[in-house]
């Protein structure tokens, strides 16, 4: 969703993209704007995404390359979209790497792919989707990249930006407008790291601080599921019925019991049913009746 947070990468050459800064230019307005017209309920990962990536795009010295760690429960809106660059690159680890026998194999193509991504261009950017199923060994295998290392064979990594996906921390109760950075981010790396199953914590990115900023999703709630319907009957070509969204959110309002505050699919399973236009029109038809 937030993927086109990073309007960096819309600038076309003539025929063919290419990576110069001039082309590759950064709108942090347009970031801003997207992030607020478009990715519903997450205040703090906007607030965390914007600051961190307007710092980093606008600091000719960094030291390493940016690190971040978008996590939350699914359909809150992780996962980038609309982004078509050919210096973005999306590896998912189930698709890209399924052979836990395979591993030597990916590490190294996967070693040779940064390095020929980042001497193509230094303005790479990585996405790492599905990080808690990644093997560590892999994990292990992207570390050299992530630090402080002026050149690691004969290329900087220093204006890269590597994004990991994953499910794993904390979830959060009430009044999510209130709730600081603060709050957050010990409980979530905390967490994050206590979370046995996720491959990322039991490497050590976590503990060598190689991850710059964790980016907390938060489950969505009523309100937030309805925008997501609103969205999906406009890119159905239907009128927006806010009525018919108030329903149908409250359908996907499941939790925690007996309560029922949140929704436990997000609005993921929003886009399967939206994309039926019929689900729509009966429920406009049988509001009609
Ligand atoms: N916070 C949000 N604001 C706006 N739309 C959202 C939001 N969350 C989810 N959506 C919608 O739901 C779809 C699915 O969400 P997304 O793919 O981002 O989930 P995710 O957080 O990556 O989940 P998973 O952990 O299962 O991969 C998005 O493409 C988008 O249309
Ligand atoms: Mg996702």
């Amino acid at each position: 969703k937030i993927m086109t947070l990073l309007c960096l990468y819309k600038y076309p050459c003539y025929f063919q993209e290419c990576c110069q800064p001039d082309w590759i230019s950064f709108n942090p307005k347009g970031l801003e704007v997207d992030l607020q017209q478009r990715l519903f309920g997450q205040h703090l990962a906007s607030r965390i995404i914007l600051k961190a990536v307007n710092w980093f795009m606008n600091n000719d010295n960094t030291k390493k390359p940016l690190v971040l760690s978008l996590h939350g429960p699914t359909g809150t809106g992780k996962s980038f979209e609309g982004m078509d660059s050919t210096f973005v690159h999306l590896l998912i680890s189930t698709v890209h790497f399924p052979h836990v026998s395979q591993i030597e194999t990916y590490r190294s193509q996967l070693q040779q792919w940064i390095k020929g991504n980042v001497s193509n261009c230094e303005r790479s950017m990585f996405i790492f989707d599905e990080m808690d199923k990644m093997h560590p060994g892999l994990i292990d295998s992207i570390k050299p990249y992530l630090d402080y290392y002026h050149k690691v064979d004969g290329v900087s990594y220093r204006k890269a930006i590597f994004v990991f996906l994953s499910n794993a921390g904390a979830e959060t109760g009430h009044d999510r407008e209130e709730i600081k950075l603060c709050d957050l981010e010990s409980a979530l790396s905390l967490s994050a790291l206590n979370n046995k199953s996720s491959g990322l914590w039991h490497s050590s990115l976590v503990g060598e601080h190689l991850v710059d900023f964790f980016v907390p999703f938060l489950p969505l709630e009523h309100k937030h599921i309805v925008e997501c319907v609103l969205v999906e009957m406009k890119a159905d070509g239907l009128k927006p019925d806010t009525s018919v969204a108030d329903r149908m959110a409250g359908d996907f309002i499941d939790f925690p019991k007996p309560e029922r505050v949140f929704s436990s699919q997000g609005c993921k399973k929003l886009t399967v049913i939206g994309a039926k236009q019929e689900i729509f029109m009966n429920l406009s038809d049988k509001k009609r009746q």
